[in-house]
C-alpha cells in the first residue's frame, strides 16, 4: 500500500544533523511541520560540528515538539505513534531524536518507528499526491548522499548508482568554501550563478559517458581548486554558475540514461540539492523533451525536515509495521535495496 487513505496521526522527530525538527501528519494531511535551523551557530565553523549539533538539538527539540502540537492543534494523548530518523547521520545528534520519539511512545503505550533518512528524501517527491508511491527513476541528491535508486513500489528498491566520493552537496559546499562563501555553499552558489555565465569555465562533467550510472564529485572540486591561483581576479558569478552547470549537467544526464536503461517513465528527485534552481530547470526541461513525468520535492522538503520522516512512518504504520525500543541508531544506516 503507497496511499495514506487511512486517519492515524503520526508525530516525526528528525535530528540527523544540523536541523530539529519535528512534524505531525494526520492521513494525507500535514498538521504542522517545524525546522529549528542551526546554520547559523555552524556557519561560524565552516561546517556542521558534532558536538555542537548535539548541544543544540537537546536544546531545540522540546520547543519544536510543543511548536508542532500547538500549530497541530492537538496534545500529546491525541498521537497514535511516534517515529524519529535513526540514521544514517551525526551518532549524537540521532541518539537525541530517537530518544525522545522512544520515550513518548513508551510513555503514551504507542508504537514507536525508527526511519531511514535516506527513504525520507527517496520518497519525498511523492508526499502529497493523490496516488503515492509510484514505479519511478528517483535521484536523491543531498549533503551526505547522491544516488540513483529505481522505486518499484514503497519498499521495493534497487541501487542503481551512487556516489564514489564526494555526495553533490558536499561538492557545493566545498567549492563554496574555496570561493570564500558562506557555509552551505549550496544555497549560495544557487545564488550567486543567476547573475554568472555558465559556459565561462569549461568544468569536466566526470563520469557522464563512463556507461556506469556512478557519479564522482571529487575531480571537479580539484579543478575548481587548481583553476583559482591562475586567475587574476576571481569572477566568482561565473565561477558558481560554470561550477553548478558541471554539476547540474552530470545529474541530469545519469537520469535520463537511468530511465532508458530500466523503461521507466518517472523521475522523482529529492534532497538538499534538489532545491537548486538550475536543476530544477535542466529537469523540467530533459523530462518535457522526452515525454518523462518529472516529481521534484516541494522546496520545503527538499532540505531536511521531519515531515518526510512522518510520510515514510505513516506508510509503515499503515503497513501494521512498528520498531522495537531497543532498535539501535545507525550512523552508517543504508537504504535497503536489492
Ligand atoms: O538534504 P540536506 O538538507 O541534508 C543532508 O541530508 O545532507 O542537504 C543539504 C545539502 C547541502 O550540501 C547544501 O549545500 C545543499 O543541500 N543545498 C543546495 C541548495 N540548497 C541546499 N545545493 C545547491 N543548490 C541549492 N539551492
Ligand atoms: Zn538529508
Amino acid at each position: 500500500m503507497a496511499t495514506l487513505d487511512f486517519p492515524q496521526t503520526v508525530i516525526a522527530i528528525e535530528t540527523s544533523c544540523d536541523e530539529t525538527a519535528a512534524a505531525i501528519l494526520r492521513g494525507t494531511e500535514l498538521l504542522a511541520s517545524e525546522v529549528a535551523s542551526q546554520i547559523a551557530i555552524h556557519q561560524e565553523y565552516g561546517g556542521v560540528v558534532p558536538e555542537v549539533a548535539s548541544r543544540n538539538h537537546l536544546r531545540a527539540l522540546k520547543p519544536v515538539i510543543q511548536k508542532a502540537l500547538d500549530t497541530a492543534g492537538i496534545t500529546i494523548g491525541d498521537i497514535d505513534a511516534f517515529a524519529a530518523t535513526c540514521g544514517p547521520g551525526l551518532a549524537s545528534s540521532l541518539m537525541i531524536g530517537t530518544s525522545a520519539a522512544k520515550a513518548l511512545a513508551a510513555s503514551q503505550a504507542k508504537p514507536y518507528l525508527a526511519i531511514n533518512h535516506i527513504e525520507g528524501h527517496l520518497l519525498s517527491p511523492f508526499f502529497g499526491t493523490a496516488e503515492g508511491v509510484l514505479p519511478s527513476i528517483a535521484l536523491v541528491v543531498s549533503g551526505g548522499h547522491t544516488m540513483l535508486v529505481e522505486i518499484e513500489s514503497f519498499g521495493n528498491y534497487r541501487l542503481l548508482g551512487r556516489t564514489q566520493d564526494d555526495a553533490a552537496g558536499e561538492a557545493f559546499d566545498k567549492v563554496g568554501k574555496l570561493l570564500g562563501l558562506p557555509y552551505p555553499g549550496g544555497p549560495n552558489i544557487d545564488r550567486l550563478a543567476k547573475e554568472g555565465d555558465p559556459a565561462r569555465f569549461d568544468f569536466p562533467r566526470s563520469m557522464l559517458d563512463s556507461g556506469s550510472l556512478d557519479f564522482s564529485f571529487s575531480g571537479l572540486k580539484t579543478s575548481v581548486r587548481y583553476l583559482l591561483p591562475k586567475l587574476e581576479s576571481l569572477p566568482i558569478p561565473d565561477l558558481c554558475a560554470s561550477f553548478q552547470e558541471a554539476v547540474v549537467d552530470v545529474l541530469v544526464g545519469k537520469a535520463i540514461q537511468a530511465v532508458k536503461a530500466t523503461g521507466k517513465k518517472r523521475i522523482a528527485v529529492s534532497g538538499g540539492v534538489s532545491c537548486n534552481s538550475r536543476l530544477r530547470e535542466k529537469f523540467r526541461i530533459a523530462c518535457e523533451r522526452r515525454r518523462i513525468e518529472l516529481l521534484i520535492a516541494k522546496p520545503s522538503l527538499c532540505t531536511d525536515n521531519a515531515a518526510m520522516i512522518a510520510y515514510v512512518a505513516a506508510l509503515r504504520a499503515a503497513n501494521g509495521e512498528s520498531s522495537s525500543l531497543t532498535s539501535d541508531i545507525d550512523p552508517n544506516l543504508r537504504l535497503a535495496t536489492r
